[in-house]
């Protein structure tokens, strides 16, 4: 690997929503080799070197500053709560974070709410702003089937089309976050690996702030 910044790419909804914005800015994103688990690979120009991670994962990194910078959510960055700059909102990814339950359930019931979610600190805030007392049960995924179960009474995760809970019978109670994808910086990179950090954040600068409608 050379000593280009590296940034990481996340896994997952987000990926091909980053790749296609970064084919944008003029960074080429190569697709992978059939089969190849390879995890770090530079752009088609190799101006960057890029890691595919879970998103979970990549503040973690890039606060250390094993990673110089990032794409992530703005969900998954409040989670983890890290110290890095946020130099461009990407306005892509959008999506709300919102309080939901199977019908019948209503938020003045919260006392007693059991609330499972993927995101556990962002909802213990949120109902600590509002003095509510509840049990958060942390999941890793598939978080609407834990009222179908009887694992919890509602849920905190994310919408973006609403189909989700639609078809799994749950209701909206309440907005927690409205949601969109970031590029996070490594302080220390931002001075150490100043020129190529600049300039990605000015090719994205440009695509973000001159093409706002084409985001997704
Ligand atoms: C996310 C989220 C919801 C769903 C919402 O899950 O946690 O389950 O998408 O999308 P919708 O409003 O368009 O239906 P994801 O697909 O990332 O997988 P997960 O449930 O395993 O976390």
């Amino acid at each position: 690997m050379k000593n280009r910044a590296l940034i990481a790419l996340p896994k997952g909804r987000l990926y091909e929503k980053a790749v296609d914005l970064l084919g944008r800015a003029g960074i080429r994103i190569p697709p992978a080799p059939d089969g190849s688990r390879k995890l770090v690979f530079p752009d088609a120009d190799g101006r960057f070197d890029f890691v595919l991670l879970k998103p979970i994962d990549i503040p973690v990194y890039v606060e250390s500053g094993a990673i110089d910078a990032g794409i992530v959510g703005s969900d998954v960055l409040r989670e983890r709560e890290a110290d890095v700059y946020e130099p461009v909102d990407l306005g892509i990814g959008k999506c709300r974070l919102v309080l939901a339950a199977p019908a019948g359930v209503a938020l003045s019931s919260a006392g007693s709410l059991r609330v499972a979610t993927k995101y556990p600190r962002t909802a213990e805030l949120f109902f600590r702003a509002r003095q509510l007392h509840v049990h958060i049960v942390k999941l890793d995924g598939s978080v609407e089937i834990a009222p179908l179960l009887g694992l919890a009474d509602a849920i905190v995760d994310l919408v973006e089309t609403g189909r989700t809970l639609m078809e799994n019978g749950m209701h909206e109670l309440e907005d927690v976050a409205r949601v969109s994808a970031k590029l996070i910086v490594n302080r220390t990179a931002m001075k150490m690996k100043s020129a190529d950090v600049r300039h990605l954040i000015t090719l994205l600068d440009t695509v973000v702030y001159e093409n706002p409608g084409q985001q997704k």
